[in-house]
């Protein structure tokens, strides 16, 4: 047998195998593990992100391009501006500035609304703010806390005050004090005047996006995240037709009909990519299109089960009465099955998808316990039970615990007799009766 050999390349010198991880290399699958605690049941979606973001960990992506571009569609209230959000708290670690800009698209419809986005051209009155697309917007904040830093640790920098020297040391500043990252969502972006979506298509190709008076923004250390609702609302007709809740896995589908729905929503944003973007940007614009999916009850209870752990967070966060104080013991809180049920079928509509179910935990949890707080029906220590009775919200306590004083024998000394009495609690009760 004859073994055929690469001409020129003599396998015995790469003798080394190059191992590769199963699934993601570490940079990649701690963003996709921190997306996946908390957008649920959209795994496919973080998979898709967590892809995306692979080679910018990697350290080859294209760098005249912005890190990553992704559309989100899909039925509302599922997660997809959830999503854009944690993608930004988990590249912006930091608390100086919103984790992500998000412009609405439907207040660019208009001509005359896009001064707000990209400026006046000079000569004309403009809006006052800098424009929401200058580089200022994107990454101001963080450049002037990053300088402040920059001219604290270095004393002796002069900073010149002529006019002309002062741009040019800025404009180093800048480029010195980089790289910074932004998130940037263009929120329902098929509502935006053509000329936003040119200048989206700026952003795309070239990582930047020229202002009206010629200035240019810098996109190509941002993540752009664009969602597109026309997918969704095809979806969620689809889904009323099959469901009492849109937003939740129709009850009778089989995974054919879920199928059927995703494909539906990707080509209703396909369609609108090809009726808004010019025809050499569908190839690209088309493999960054994320379709989530309707949720299903079992995923909507694991954003309630999370969403309650969250209250007991708060809850066990309580500062003590006094400063100084010890910490007082925790509230325990415990949730019957029916109860969760009853809040999941208030927060989870058919209008709304899950958008609301914030709104019923503040309404059936929060406040109801703030109610029982300030009552002192429950204090620190108490374990508390939501449960429904005759359709309403109770809350039951388990009984205290009665004060246990343990009296070791003494020798009979008087002193620890005396500090024996001291750390026991006689105070009398409320006088405010006698006086
Ligand atoms: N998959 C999910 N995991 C965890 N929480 C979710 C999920 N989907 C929705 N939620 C909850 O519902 C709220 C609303 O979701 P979100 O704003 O992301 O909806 P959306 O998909 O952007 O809807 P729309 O298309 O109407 O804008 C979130 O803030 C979150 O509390
Ligand atoms: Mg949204």
């Amino acid at each position: 047998m004859t073994e055929k050999q690469p001409a020129n390349h003599d396998l015995a010198t790469y003798s080394e195998p190059v191992r590769r991880s199963d699934g993601y290399g570490p940079k990649t699958d701690k963003l996709f593990q921190f997306l996946a605690g908390r957008v649920i049941g959209q795994e496919r979606a973080v998979r898709r992100i967590a892809n995306g973001f692979a080679l910018h960990h990697a350290g080859i992506r294209d760098m005249r391009r912005p890190i990553h571009v992704a559309i989100f569609s899909g039925p509302t209230g599922v997660g997809k501006t959830m999503m854009a959000g944690e993608v930004g708290k988990y590249l912006i670690a930091d608390q100086l500035r919103p984790p992500i800009s998000t412009i609405d698209c439907q207040m660019f419809s208009q001509d005359h609304q896009l001064s707000q986005l990209i400026g006046s051209p000079p000569g004309y009155v403009g809006y006052k703010e800098p424009p929401l697309l200058s580089q200022l917007k994107i990454d101001g904040p963080h450049f002037w806390v990053k300088y402040a830093e920059y001219i604290k640790a270095n004393p002796n920098l002069k900073v010149p005050e002529d006019r002309t020297q002062y741009t040019a040391f800025m404009t180093q500043m800048y480029k010195q004090l980089q790289p910074y990252n932004s998130v940037i969502l263009f929120d329902e972006v098929e509502k935006a005047h053509p000329r936003v979506h040119k200048a989206l298509l700026g952003i795309i190709d070239k990582g930047e996006a020229i202002m009206a008076d010629g200035k240019r923004s810098d996109f190509t250390q941002s993540v752009i995240i664009l969602t597109c609702n026309i997918g969704g609302r095809h979806a969620s007709d689809m889904l009323a037709g099959r469901s009492k809740q849109i937003g939740l896995q129709p009850a009778v589908s089989g995974s054919q009909s879920a199928e059927a729905i995703d494909q539906a929503i990707y080509q209703d944003t396909l369609d609108m990519i090809q009726k808004f973007f010019p025809p050499e940007f569908i190839g690209r614009l088309r493999d960054q299109i994320v379709v989530f999916r309707s949720l299903s009850r079992e995923s909507c209870a694991t954003v309630l089960d999370n969403m309650l752990a969250e209250v007991q967070q708060r809850v066990n966060a309580m500062p003590p009465d006094l400063e100084g104080a010890p910490e007082p013991p925790p509230i325990t809180l415990a949730f019957t099955p029916e109860f969760k049920e009853m809040v999941l079928d208030q927060g989870v509509s058919r209008e709304w998808g899950l958008r609301k179910l914030e709104q019923a935990v503040k309404q059936r949890v929060v406040l109801e316990l703030a109610n029982a707080m300030e009552c002192q029906e429950v204090r620190p220590g108490d374990e508390v039970l939501f449960a429904v009775k005759n359709g309403q919200v109770a809350l039951y306590r388990k009984p205290r615990a009665r004060k246990q004083v343990t009296v070791s024998p003494t020798n009979g000394d008087s002193d620890d007799l005396e500090k024996l009495l001291d750390s026991l609690d006689f105070s009398p009760p409320d006088d405010k009766d006698d006086s």
